[in-house]
């Protein structure tokens, strides 16, 4: 176990180049399955999650070549088997994805429940609901769901809750259904719309992903293809807010602007100046940012992982924010960790009351989840003094090469091993 130091107080200054999006690359590499050949993945990133996915493919019997830094070929017509290993599954939470792809390719698939990280209860019914609707049984025993179909077919499915999971979940799975499957009320984020693009490069027939009704006409054949993954919003976000919680100047490369949008509409509101190029982002805050307030929405709205980074930058703002959970009913635990910093936040249940401060002050702290991991740094960034992080392999599972973008910029962190 190792743990991250930080000086603070230093204004972040030059340029970080933005990796492929976690959320897209967890999707896409289970859904190579389905291509039963070589498919090849660009703009990969370079994170722990990738790596735990790799070792189930593996497991599965799937050949994966690296070629590249962020270039790796999956070979999936090797694959045998349909059971997903216990250890490997709980390491995360996009071990769902095994089930649609799985049962897309083979109708047949074993998976242990996900684990990943503890920001609520997390359930899967509505993965299960659509994949049932299209002709799978599913059993539930000893902590593992077995997933079997004599024959996938299509069906109008709609979503009660807005679900980036399970929108992914029922459109691998439907892919190979015979016939039409409709998914109402499906998650828009950019994630599910790169997946989308991956399946259809593999000959997939998806169209309106990216609107709330997504239309799939299933397939007898997928093949491989060659896809880039779209960069990653929230790694973005997190620089966007680091740059401005320092006051600093960063220049935020290779991300889609629009693909921001919420975030920067927040930032410029706090009176950050935010100035948008092709395929860039220009991060200046001279002044101390203004409170806000924040309700957190599937996308297009305000997104839950950029809450916690967020809620740092409001903790030094002039003025209360008020800041309202509706995703994810535990994803407040982080708070107790600014505190210790000299944050003044009070919780009531999904709402946080931030009273902004002139200065953080550094101290030992624990990241309890991924994006509040990411919101530690953040906050060891600008605070006083020295922050020690423990508990970050949560930050390595969403973060590439962390350290490395963030001393470029100026900012002084290292690793250390725990003692
Ligand atoms: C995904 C992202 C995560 C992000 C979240 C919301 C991945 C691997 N993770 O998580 O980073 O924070 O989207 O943008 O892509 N729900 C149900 N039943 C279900 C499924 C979900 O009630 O079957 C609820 C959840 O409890 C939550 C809401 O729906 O309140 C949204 O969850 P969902 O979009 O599914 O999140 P994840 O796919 O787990």
């Amino acid at each position: 176990m190792e743990k991250l130091v930080i000086e603070g107080s230093k204004r972040l200054e030059g340029e970080i180049c933005i990796s492929g999006a976690k959320n897209s690359a967890l999707a896409i590499l289970p859904a190579a399955i389905l291509a039963g050949s070589e498919c090849i993945i660009k703009n990969l990133p370079a994170i722990r999650d990738v790596v735990y996915l790799r070792d189930m493919l593996l497991q599965l019997g799937a050949k994966v070549h690296i070629i590249d830094q962020d270039k790796i070929c999956i070979d999936s017509s090797s694959i045998k088997s349909h059971k997903i290993d216990a250890e490997l599954a709980k390491r995360m939470r996009a071990s769902y994805y095994f089930i649609g792809a799985l049962i897309g390719r083979f109708k047949k698939a074993e998976v242990p429940f996900p684990g990943g990280c503890e920001i609520g209860m997390r359930p899967i019914d509505l993965h299960i609901k659509g994949l049932e609707a299209l002709g799978v049984k599913i059993k539930i025993t000893h902590g593992v769901i077995k997933a079997k179909a004599e024959e996938l077919v299509g069906a109008p499915i709609y979503l009660d809750v807005v679900s980036v999971g399970a929108t992914i979940n029922i459109m691998l799975a439907a892919c190979r259904a015979k016939g039409i499957t409709t998914i109402e009320n499906a998650a828009k984020e950019p994630y599910v719309v790169d997946t989308a693009n991956f399946l259809n490069a593999l000959g997939a027939n998806i169209k309106g992903a990216g609107t709330d009704v997504i239309r799939i006409k299933g397939v007898d054949f997928l093949g491989g293809c060659e896809h880039a993954i779209i960069p990653d919003q929230m790694e973005a976000g997190t620089y966007m807010v680091a740059a401005a919680a320092s006051r600093g100047n960063v220049l935020i490369k290779n991300v889609i602007p629009t693909h921001l949008e919420a975030i920067t509409a927040k930032l410029r509101e706090m009176g950050v100046e935010v100035t948008e190029y092709e395929d860039s982002v220009r991060v200046a805050a001279l002044s101390r940012p203004k409170a806000v307030n924040i309700k957190t929405l599937p996308y297009p709205g305000f997104p839950t992982d950029m809450q916690q980074p967020m809620c740092v930058l409001l903790a030094l703002s002039e003025g209360t924010a008020i800041v309202t959970e509706n995703i994810f009913e535990s994803r407040f635990k982080f708070m107790d960790e600014l505190k210790k910093m000299g944050a003044k936040i009070r919780v009531e249940g999904r709402v946080a009351i931030i009273e902004g401060v002139n200065k953080l002050s550094g101290a030992p702290i624990t990241a309890t989840d991924l994006r509040a991991g990411a919101a530690m740094v953040v906050a060891g960034l600008v605070a006083d003094g020295k922050t020690v992080i423990s508990n970050i392999g949560h930050i390595d599972r969403g973060y590439e090469r962390l350290e490395e973008k963030l001393i470029n910029v100026g900012a002084r962190i290292r690793r250390i091993e725990e003692d």
